[in-house]
């Protein structure tokens, strides 16, 4: 007879009495065991979030409705193809606090940063600076050195990577606002991951987008690993513009599609430079087949090509469910999951050379916490969670591995399973150095 540890009480009695009953029955978690029956205990939905067993027949319907009407699925489909798109524009726009006209689902992320710096990076000689983080997600980072190399800038000019304070892992909104009051005449857009992908770093969006307008610059948010993950107010923040993917907390698949939120007070400026197709232009004479785009003053106008319905079902399926639990809920179990990770790594890290670097207060972060461990590479460390503990964890090379409790799926029991395997992994992984 096996007998359960006092600690692993402890996280099944969380779990138990937790007020938000987790929805892990409806998701497929990775099995973990020599029988296969086990469960993973999965902390990687920052990167790419479970499959939700629903959606296999979600996209069965999109199959046989394809299979079964061909062209005349555009009409006569389940949900019919050609205004699939404004399925989800309510949900995503209730997901991110935005009207439902600012927003529209289409491409990927990276597409879409390009597609709304078109509009929004308008840079002078006076004012064609970039603002990102030093710790900015790669894609970003690229994107923005290409748009500006576009307009005929030198990207290493052009671009101001702000780093951390030194001694410090994450930036803070404080001295992103100091640069903005400082330097601002020289910006022409700020474009920040509103939680930084490495640290798991919460912006306050409110303030930066303020303090950059403020300044005279546009402010564009990437919400890749905001979105889904906390709660968001994008409306009422002010912020010019923001994007963001589908793939991570929000649980829509490899290469999921992504979403674009354009404020209001922008989507009738007839002004905008924008790459335009025939998704761009009105609905209601789209098949005029005219040879001029007819405006339509909603986010859509953004839009280029007929969207992907099966690309798309997922995304719905998946903002359907963020509709039903609601983000306040999730957000709240979210800082419990998060807190009780934070606690247990805690005992972890006091006695060894590893150390959390995502900010300590909730509200400066999401759902994830990194954990920066010395001396060791990581990889063989997320290797063995994985292999021995069925713990699955990001690692960020060299040093840092990303844990993210999901409140859709995640449990107490599994930030339990996460930090005893570390635990154990730590303790007996040879020190590379
Ligand atoms: C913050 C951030 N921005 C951009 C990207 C790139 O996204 P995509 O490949 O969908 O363009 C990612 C991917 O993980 C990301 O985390």
């Amino acid at each position: 007879m096996t007998t359960t540890a006092p600690r692993e009480q402890q996280a099944l009695e969380l779990d138990a009495a937790d007020p938000l009953p987790t929805r892990r029955p409806e998701f497929c978690v990775p099995p973990f065991g020599a029988s296969g029956t086990g469960e993973a205990a999965y902390l990687a939905g920052n990167s790419l979030g479970l499959q939700p067993a629903a959606l296999r027949g979600r996209l069965g319907t999109e199959l046989d409705d394809w299979a079964r009407l061909g062209v005349e699925g555009h009409t006569e489909a389940t949900r019919p193809w050609l205004p699939y798109h404004e399925l989800l524009r309510g949900p995503a726009a209730r997901l991110i606090g935005a009207r439902p006209q600012e927003v529209v689902v289409m491409n990927s992320l990276t597409i879409n940063l390009h597609l709304l710096m078109v509009s929004f990076y308008r840079p002078t000689p006076q004012r064609h600076a970039i603002v990102i983080e030093d710790s900015a997600f790669p894609s970003d980072s690229y994107a923005v050195r290409s748009q500006a190399a576009f307009h005929g800038f030198d990207p290493a000019e052009a671009i101001v990577r702000l780093t951390p304070r030194p001694g410090e892992a994450a930036l803070r909104t404080a001295d992103v606002l100091r640069y903005l009051s400082e330097e601002g005449e020289r910006v022409a857009l700020v474009l920040l991951g509103a939680v930084n992908y490495f640290t798991g770093e919460l912006f306050d969006i409110d303030a930066i987008t303020a303090a950059g307008q403020a300044a005279g610059a546009v402010v564009g948010w990437d919400l890749a690993h905001a979105a889904g993950n906390v709660p968001l107010r994008l409306h009422d923040s002010g912020a010019d513009w923001a994007a963001w993917c589908s793939y991570k907390y929000l649980n829509s698949g490899p290469g999921s599609l992504a979403g674009a939120f354009v404020h209001e007070r922008h989507l009738a400026d007839r002004t905008l430079p924008k790459f335009a197709g025939w998704w761009s232009t009105d609905p209601r004479t789209r098949f005029r087949m005219g040879p001029v785009v007819t405006p339509v003053d909603t986010a859509d106008s953004w839009q280029v090509s007929n969207p992907p319905i099966l690309a798309m079902a997922p995304v719905l399926l998946s903002l359907e469910m963020f509709d039903q639990t609601g983000m306040p809920a999730l957000r709240a179990k979210s800082l419990r999951l998060t807190g009780y990770l934070e606690f247990l790594l805690d005992e972890l890290c006091a006695t060894r050379p590893a150390e959390v670097i995502t900010p300590r207060d909730p509200d400066r972060r999401g759902a994830q916490l990194s954990v920066r461990v010395s001396g060791r590479d990581v990889g063989p460390v997320t290797h063995r969670l994985r292999q021995e503990f069925g713990v699955y964890a990001d690692a960020r090379s060299p040093d840092v591995i990303r844990l993210a409790p999901a409140p859709m799926y995640n449990t107490f029991h599994d930030c339990w399973r996460a930090a005893t395997a570390l635990v154990a992994v730590l303790d007996t992984q040879v020190l590379d150095a």
